[in-house]
């Protein structure tokens, strides 16, 4: 079983699809094994965004993660990263295909790709502890 940290980004939560992505994963068969509501600041998102930083448009990034509330998850389940990297679509909504999560509910990078998933399992990892405390984390 393997682990990933998800984000509903601010856009995400403000277009009350917070719901909606969930359902999501629960259906697939994954488990959300931790869930808080947070507001990131600047600090957090430079230290969750680090290895874009340079990058042109890692202020925006910055910008946009901390404009508002977002939800945090762990959810895990078999190759859970590669699942839900699969589910949430290409980073660009453009090119999202519908029935992924950025192909139905965002429109272009410009508003919000709804979601972050992480891509490998050491950042994962890295992701999972930068969010959550072991004793916030459930395996059932
Ligand atoms: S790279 O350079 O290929 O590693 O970058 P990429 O993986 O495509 O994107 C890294 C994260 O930055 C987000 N991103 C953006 N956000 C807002 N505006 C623009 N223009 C933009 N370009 C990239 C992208 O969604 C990735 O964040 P997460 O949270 O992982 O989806």
């Amino acid at each position: 079983m393997e682990q990933s940290l998800v984000l509903i980004k601010p856009d995400g939560v403000k277009h009350s699809n917070i719901g909606d992505i969930i359902t999501r994963f629960e259906r697939k068969g994954l488990k959300i094994e931790a869930i808080k509501m947070l507001w990131m600041d600047e600090e957090l998102a430079r230290e969750h965004y680090g290895e874009h930083a340079g990058k042109d448009f890692f202020p925006n990034l910055i910008d946009y993660i901390t404009a508002g509330p977002i939800v945090a998850l762990v959810i895990g389940g078999q190759e859970a990263i590669r699942v839900i990297r699969n589910m949430a679509g290409a980073t660009d909504p453009i090119e999202a295909r519908p029935g992924t999560i950025r192909g139905d509910l965002a429109a272009d990078l410009e508003h919000g790709n709804v979601i972050h998933a992480s891509d490998s399992p050491a950042s994962a990892q890295k992701e999972i502890e930068l969010f959550f405390t072991a004793d916030e984390i459930f395996s059932y």
